[in-house]
């Protein structure tokens, strides 16, 4: 297939200039009447998204790489997912099942269960977003344990009610002007490696592990008790923070801690799960069993969904603890069980090869782009972090921004995250020619920013 004919195929299609008149006309609406508090990079108004597809308002189509924030695990409107939604719609909406019993709810929880990253009996508990199921792990954690203190990361991203974001620790405005927060959390550093170490890979490896010894080493000999810790919060990938990986022999380290001094290690895996890594949760591929995972985003499509699964002995709490009344919707849960069957049976598999692919491809711009630093993922879950200049690593977050503006105005839907990196979350059933149109794309992008730049020397031209 020439390079012609893969664009008219699987390449966005651009009718008006952007955003177009109908879009223009809906940002106006949006600034009137929606809250300001809201991150918008670009002017995209979607109408309608089909598989990797998006289109706007006036008929422009996109690629879509950012997913709905990592969460279109099956793409957009897949059929069988649409249809168990309506079928589900048409038969019953709502009963909730925080006062009446549902078969949804446990249909859904024995499918959970089987999935699970550690040995089960599991028990579930539902609500309706990523936040909700963090607010059920940190209340969990607290009430079985009857301690009150958790250690979380820097650069972690656990969502935006006052527990959650107690929790967070990624950027200072998602916190200003909100405390007093949820008192009892203690951050320490995440091995974020690249911007850690910049040794031997022999270094980074003990680097990270010191990441973790930090807790018992400082924290437990100096301010924190480790009898009074209810539980470590981790994400195994960090998502918001930067798609940082953690590395194996942290996240074993963190396991050896919490079993030395029975504290419940709580994997979030809101953005890293349902299959995005080529895995149904990122923590296996560390080979480590958590104690509370936390999933949303990708395990209803787009329906919203937020699940805390727990092994069953942890969750002891009795009725009344804890409830949500909208909390494993029979819709949201019809649409879980049939995105559920086709991550099993193609995505993750998809997700694996193709996200590998786009890995292989985007490891070679590390020499031909002087402004890739790092590059970095697990299956579609893939981080390309910009830089000024190779040596000091110095961020370029306005430069990043531009990359996405430039990647929407050349049809290709991208999203920031951390500092200074872009990253790449496209629906698990995206295909390689997809990914060779969207990265094409991108390459060129990033070709046209380093030019401009060279052009002002504000590049470090060493690639
Ligand atoms: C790891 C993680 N946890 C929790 C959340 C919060 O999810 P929600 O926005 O659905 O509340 C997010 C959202 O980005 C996330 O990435």
């Amino acid at each position: 297939m020439t390079k012609q004919e893969l664009y008219a195929q699987f390449g966005p299609k651009l009718l008006t200039a952007l955003p177009g008149p109908k879009a223009r006309a809906a940002v106006e609406a949006d600034t009137r009447y929606i809250s300001p508090s809201y991150t918008r990079s670009y002017p995209l108004v979607a109408k309608s998204g089909k598989g990797v597809r998006i289109t706007d308002v006036d008929g422009n189509e996109f690629l879509d790489f950012a997913a709905g924030i990592a969460v279109t695990s099956t793409g957009h409107c897949h059929p069988e997912v649409v249809a168990a939604i309506q079928k589900q719609a048409a038969e019953l909406i709502h009963i909730s099942g925080t006062d009446f019993y549902d078969e949804h709810l446990t249909d859904l929880a024995a499918k959970l269960s089987a999935i699970a990253p550690m040995k089960g009996p599991h028990k579930v508990f539902y609500g309706n977003s990523g936040a909700e199921a963090v607010e059920c792990a940190l209340k969990l954690a607290r009430y079985h344990t009857k301690r009150q203190q958790i250690i979380a990361f820097y650069g972690a991203f656990h969502g935006r009610t006052m527990g959650a974001l107690s929790l967070t620790g990624s950027k200072p405005q998602q916190k200003r002007r909100f405390a007093p927060l949820v008192p009892g959390v203690t951050h320490i550093q995440y091995p974020y490696v690249y911007r850690g170490c910049q040794g031997t890979a022999a270094e980074q490896e003990e680097w990270a592990l010191n990441c973790a010894r930090y807790i018992e080493d400082r924290l437990f000999k100096t301010t924190l008790p480790p009898e009074e810790v209810a539980a470590i919060f981790v994400e195994p990938i960090q998502g918001e923070g930067g798609y940082v990986v953690a590395p194996t022999n942290f996240m074993r380290e963190l396991r050896r801690i919490c079993d030395k001094h029975g504290i419940l290690l709580v994997a979030d895996e809101v953005q890293s799960g349902a299959g995005r890594t080529g895995k149904w949760w990122a923590i296996e591929h560390t080979g480590v069993e958590p104690d509370i995972v936390t999933s949303a985003k990708g395990i209803a499509s787009g329906m919203p969904l937020g699940i805390c699964i727990a092994k069953a002995s942890i969750m002891d709490w009795i009725p009344g603890s804890h409830a949500s009344t909208f909390g494993g919707n029979p819709v949201s849960i019809a649409s879980a069980l049939a995105t559920i069957d086709v991550l099993e049976r193609e995505a993750i598999a998809n997700a694996a090869k193709v996200g590998a692919q786009i890995l292989a491809r985007l490891e070679g711009w590390r020499k031909t782009h002087p402004l890739v630093g790092d590059v970095r993922g697990r299956g579609l879950m893939i981080g390309l972090e910009l830089v000024k200049d190779k040596a000091t690593r110095e961020p370029v977050t306005a430069l990043r921004n531009k990359v996405e503006e430039l990647a929407f105005e050349h049809g290709l839907m991208i999203l920031g995250c951390g500092e200074t990196t872009i990253r790449l979350c496209p629906p698990l059933v995206v295909k390689e020619e997809e990914a060779t149109v969207a990265l094409d794309i991108l390459e060129d992008v990033l070709s046209e920013v380093e030019k401009e730049l060279v052009g002002a020397e504000e590049l470090v031209v060493k690639a």
